[in-house]
């Protein structure tokens, strides 16, 4: 009994270091998995977002360059006024409402916190970018993630400078197309002074969240590393039970025998490792012993 027990301790020494050993490494690299599974998701979502934001930016610019080089050339020398197609801003925004019927989760506003269409007035976010457009007018372009009435956006956003040409509609109220001041009233929307930042224009792609994705994907990566690490648990386990407490185990029994005094018993080992050599080693000192034990008898006698 008491040999069997200091055999289950020596059996759980050994393993266990071999399990410690192993379960070190796993906290090690779960906690690494963490912040490498968040790291990567954040920079696929967010090149995805901008791939589509470049995209939708060059669409609404293409779109604002109809009414410059094609419709406006051809419309005002006649008078014409009619705002759709002397106004890329107009049309754009015309365009993007036709776009957010299809296609409702990316949002495309411009905005001016002086406008002739109330529902123009800038956010929250968007009040915060016209004031850092106003404040550094070198910035042309300001490409980062924002939240608007609570979904996450890339946002791409670009100031709107009042030049001679807006002053036809966005000028004197008084002389203003008469079809503008009569859809829009004469309050808002007029009296901008040239060169002014009077608006802006925000492009926005949805963010998928982040956090869910990273969460989500570490745990499919947390269960492919369990399982892993379950079957190396079980196989090293085997390996080390196997092939060095088994047969450690085996010459300690035959070795207690021998010092009980009980010599009959051979150690065969057909291994050429360091278990092997601790076998032979133990063969050794049994036949000498035999032969010392002879030659006292014989002097015995
Ligand atoms: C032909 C008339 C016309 C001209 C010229 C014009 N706009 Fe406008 N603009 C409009 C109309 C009409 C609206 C309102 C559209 C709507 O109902 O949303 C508007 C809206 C805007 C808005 C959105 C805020 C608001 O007022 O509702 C901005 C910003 C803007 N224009 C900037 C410009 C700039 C900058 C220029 C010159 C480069 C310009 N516009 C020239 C007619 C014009």
């Amino acid at each position: 009994m008491a040999q069997n027990e200091s055999t289950a301790k020596r059996q759980s020494s050994i393993s266990s270091k071999f399990n410690q050993s192993l379960l070190t490494l796993f906290l090690v690299l779960v906690l690494a998995l963490i912040p490498i599974m968040y790291y990567l998701t954040k920079t696929q979502v967010l090149s995805q977002a901008n791939k589509e934001l470049t995209l939708l930016v060059d669409m609404v610019k293409s779109v604002r360059n109809v009414v410059r080089e094609d419709t406006r050339p051809h419309f005002t020398p006649k008078g014409e006024f009619f705002p759709i197609v002397v106004s890329s801003t107009v049309m754009a925004k015309t365009v993007a409402s036709k776009f957010a019927r299809i296609r409702p989760e990316y949002y495309i506003k411009i905005f001016s916190d002086n406008p002739l269409n109330a529902d123009d007035y800038p956010d929250s976010l968007e009040t915060e970018l016209l004031g850092r457009f106003r404040q550094n007018k070198r910035l042309k372009t300001i490409v980062e993630t924002g939240t608007i009435r609570g979904q996450n956006y890339l946002l791409s956003s670009a100031p709107a400078t009042v030049k001679k040409g807006c002053l036809l509609c966005h000028g004197d109220p008084a002389r203003a197309p008469l079809a503008i001041s009569k859809k829009y009233g004469t309050e808002s929307g007029y009296g901008w002074t040239v060169g002014n930042v009077i608006g802006g224009i925000a492009v926005g792609v949805p963010l998928d969240n982040i956090n869910a994705i990273a969460v989500k994907r570490t745990l499919f990566a947390l269960l492919a590393l369990a399982v892993v690490f379950g079957v190396l648990y079980i196989y090293i386990n085997t390996i080390v039970r196997r092939s060095i407490i088994t047969p450690i185990t085996e010459i300690a029994e035959k070795a207690q025998k021998i010092s009980h005094g009980d010599l009959g018993d051979a150690i065969v080992t057909d291994r050429d490792d360091e278990i092997g050599e601790l076998a032979n080693s133990f063969e050794m000192m049994r036949r000498s012993f035999i032969s010392l034990v002879r030659r006292i008898k014989a002097n015995n006698t």
